[in-house]
């Protein structure tokens, strides 16, 4: 049996468990990575980051920088194809107290990929390690990289890529291995995990499918992966890190699930400002109440309402006695003055 609170780390930075909170565009706001920290996870990861939009202080791109105090260990994730553009935004990552810098080699999305970033760089193998080399000379922190297993069904690539990134400088590896082309279609083939572990001295963090303690403990038995990282199974769904972490399968009470969900409702507000944080929140009220937690015309009714107060109003009505845990919650956790960062922030992408 693997224990998921054994320490690791990636270079100097010490990770407390084997347990990865995956980026995910549109998905990874400051509350949902502090929340993923408290819930077990070991290291936490902002979504992509576009090193041209840094470049050009666009303000939106900008609000990604953003690092709260008890986010920690935390990557901030870059995309871009030009190495001394990326190494640039690497120094801004640095800067804004993140303390690794992960780099989007797997993003299948068109509007991404066009431009030369993401997956499709695992084509293009001598200008991923420029960029990889670059960011390494430019910045302390250390830089990992996260891969698609290529861009073809049935790609080995990431065989290839993996080993170049390293000896050009990557203290790290993720590999999700479905190709690109696949998006998230089938299943992660993660014998390709066992033979990236095989092939590289550093830590490698195996992303797809992780959804159970059962299955997290079968990918990093099988494979010698060093973490595994959790991305959809935890959207509106904190309780299986823990459960993952420490082996108790727990479905929450509706006054937990309440309590979690209008915390986060009132982090993201104060993230994103009221306008942009309700239509953000709403796939999140499917994803919290779903799961047979509430009855659908529930979540329906939700969606509908106009203001983010009224759906905190609407969901403390129907558990009232999530008000206590929430008081209690908001008292462990620090107060807004301790993000280091006062910045917006922006929205949207993939990997
Ligand atoms: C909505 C969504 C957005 C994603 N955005 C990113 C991203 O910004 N960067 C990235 O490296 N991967 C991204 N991914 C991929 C995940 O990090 C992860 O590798 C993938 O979902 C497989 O893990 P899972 O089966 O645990 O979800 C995204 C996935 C989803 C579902």
């Amino acid at each position: 049996m693997v224990d998921l609170r054994e320490p690791w780390s990636i270079g100097p930075v010490e990770i407390p468990t084997r347990l990865v909170l995956a980026p995910m565009a549109g998905v990874s706001v400051q509350a949902f990575r502090r929340q993923g920290r408290r819930f077990g996870a070991g290291l936490v990861c902002s979504e992509m980051v576009s090193c041209a939009g840094i470049e050009h202080r666009n303000e939106r791109t900008l609000g990604y920088l953003r690092v709260a105090s008890d986010e920690h260990p935390l990557a901030i994730q870059l995309f871009g194809s030009e190495p001394r553009t990326m190494a640039e935004a690497a120094r801004m990552v640095e800067a804004a107290g993140a303390d690794l810098v992960d780099l989007n080699f797997g993003c299948p999305v068109r509007k991404v990929t066009k431009t030369g970033a993401g997956a499709t760089l695992l084509d293009d193998p001598a200008r991923a390690a420029a960029i990889v080399s670059a960011i390494a000379d430019a910045v302390d922190i250390p830089v990992s990289v996260k891969l698609r297993r290529g861009l073809r069904d049935g790609s080995r690539d990431c065989l290839v890529v993996g080993p170049r990134l390293v000896e050009a400088g990557a203290a790290s590896l993720t590999l999700h291995p479905r190709s690109a082309r696949q998006m998230y279609t089938g299943t992660a083939d993660h014998a390709l995990t066992a033979e990236l572990v095989s092939l590289v001295d550093v830590p490698v963090i195996a992303s797809g499918d992780i959804v159970s303690r059962a299955k997290a403990q079968a990918v990093l038995a099988t494979t010698g992966a060093a973490a595994v990282m959790v991305g959809r199974a935890a959207q509106g769904n904190p309780w299986v890190l823990e459960e993952i972490v420490d082996g108790e399968p727990r479905e929450p009470s509706r006054e937990e699930v309440v309590a979690e969900l209008v915390l986060f409702v009132r982090e993201t507000v104060r993230e994103l400002g009221e306008r942009r944080a309700s239509g953000f929140l709403k796939k999140f009220y499917g994803w919290y109440l779903g799961r047979g937690r509430f009855p659908r015309p529930f979540k329906q009714e939700l969606v509908q309402l106009s203001s983010t107060e009224e759906v905190e109003r609407r969901l403390i009505a129907a558990a009232p006695g999530a008000l206590e845990l929430i008081e209690r919650l908001e008292s462990e956790i620090p107060s807004g003055d301790e993000v280091t960062l006062e910045l917006p922030i922006s929205i949207y992408g993939g990997g």
